[in-house]
């Protein structure tokens, strides 16, 4: 029994993996598999496996209006100085100091991806 709970949760961690490939940026995509799903959610829909717990719900992804109202650089400062550099929740956790810029503008460019949102 306990063998075969191992084995779904090793499924469970590797499916978002092959649910989203074939994005135009691969190196992001697994960033946020890495960092961001907790909170975000598998599906970029912002029911991360937190959301439920948390006072503030983690944003969208999805959400092509609510994103396209947030320009390339706010995304840029959310995610590199966090969430209250930008007047948002303090939930949303600074990530210079992991990710690189370069990797950063790359998430930058994978959200806009997933919202299907130019900006
Ligand atoms: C601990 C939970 C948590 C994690 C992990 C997390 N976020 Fe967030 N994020 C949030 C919350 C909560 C908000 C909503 C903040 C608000 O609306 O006040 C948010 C908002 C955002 C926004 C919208 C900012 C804006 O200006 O509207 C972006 C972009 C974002 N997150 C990107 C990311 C990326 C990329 C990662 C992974 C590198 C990540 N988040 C990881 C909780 C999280």
């Amino acid at each position: 029994m306990k063998r075969l709970i191992a084995h779904s949760a090793l499924a469970l961690c590797l499916s978002p993996l092959a649910v989203h490939a074939g994005s135009a940026h691969p190196q992001a995509e697994r960033n946020y598999d890495t960092y961001c799903v907790q909170c975000h959610g598998v599906h970029r829909n912002g029911k991360g496996i937190n959301a439920a717990h948390m006072s503030v719900q983690p944003r969208d992804h999805t959400d092509s209006k609510a994103m396209s109202d947030v320009p390339d650089d706010e995304m840029f400062k959310a995610i590199k100085e966090g969430g209250l550099a930008v007047n948002k929740s303090i939930l949303m956790p600074v990530w210079g100091k992991v990710l690189s810029d370069a990797e950063i503008h790359e998430l930058v460019a994978y959200l806009r991806e997933t919202c299907k949102c130019g900006k």
